[in-house]
């Protein structure tokens, strides 16, 4: 592949003990093969200890999401800001457990955005459709909507990532067929030539849900997809490995 993120989303997994497995894959990437960066996506919990592990390869840490807001009165939440000093260098924004679990609407999303990118932190902008609507044939109108209300005003096409996870196949060991990848990924890179003109091009497109060792490269040689989210198949070394081997 050319220019690529293989990028883990360890979701609400991993205690200290599972540092282990960032150690080993820091150990594996090394200084970096080409153009394809490795990010594991940690719970906040781990960012700090993670980058530690990380240190000295090139490997990157992110975070999971991040509030809206610089600072201030929300409890319990982790501003983009706290995440970039744990050592993170993207945040996942607009997950779909994140949109279902919060209620994260694409204006809240967008804000997410904002905040990561004022933080220095690339942000990884999830859309996808339900079984619902890709049923309905709605699939398109929905990722062209969660794109125009979730990406920011005044940003530059290569300042965030885009992935495309249909809801039905996250976790669910569904993986969309290369024919439905390439026509959702056609439409969004598409989509981005129509906001961003000829810079269109420079965004990073992921696909996510149910990827793993033995479709990650069938997929990863699809038109438009560069590189992969990866949740359940990232929180062993091993199998997140071979899906960065399989893009490297
Ligand atoms: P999955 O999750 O690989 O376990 O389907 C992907 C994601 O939700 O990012």
């Amino acid at each position: 592949m050319s220019r690529a993120l293989i990028a883990g989303n360890w979701k609400m997994n991993g205690l200290k003990a599972s540092l282990s497995q960032v150690e080993a894959v820091a150990a594996a990437v090394g200084s970096g093969h080409g153009d394809v960066t490795a990010l594991l996506c940690l719970p906040a919990t781990l960012v700090a200890a993670g980058s530690e592990s990380a240190e000295g390869t090139a490997l990157r840490i992110g975070g999971e999401t991040c509030h809206h807001n610089v600072k201030g009165a929300h409890t319990g939440d982790i501003s983009a800001e706290m995440l970039a000093d744990a050592g993170a260098s993207h945040v996942i924004v607009g997950h779909s457990e994140r949109r279902a679990d919060h209620g994260e609407s694409d204006a809240v999303v967008s804000a997410q955005a904002s905040a990561a990118l004022a933080a220095s932190l690339v942000p990884i902008i999830c859309v996808g459709e339900s079984l619902a609507e890709r049923e309905a044939g709605r699939t398109l109108e929905r990722i062209e909507s969660q794109l125009a209300g979730s990406i920011p005003d005044g940003v530059g096409a290569a300042d965030f990532v885009i992935a495309y996870e249909p809801i039905w196949a996250i976790g669910t060991g569904k993986v969309a067929s290369t024919e439905q990848i390439a026509e959702v990924h056609g439409a969004i890179r598409a989509w981005l030539s129509g906001r961003f003109g000829a810079s269109g091009v420079e965004t990073l497109i992921l696909y996510g849900g149910s990827m793993n060792p033995a479709n990650a490269a069938e997929i990863l040689a699809v038109d438009n997809v560069n590189g992969g989210l990866i949740g359940g198949a990232s929180l062993k070394a091993e199998d997140f490995l071979s899906i960065y081997r399989a893009a490297i």
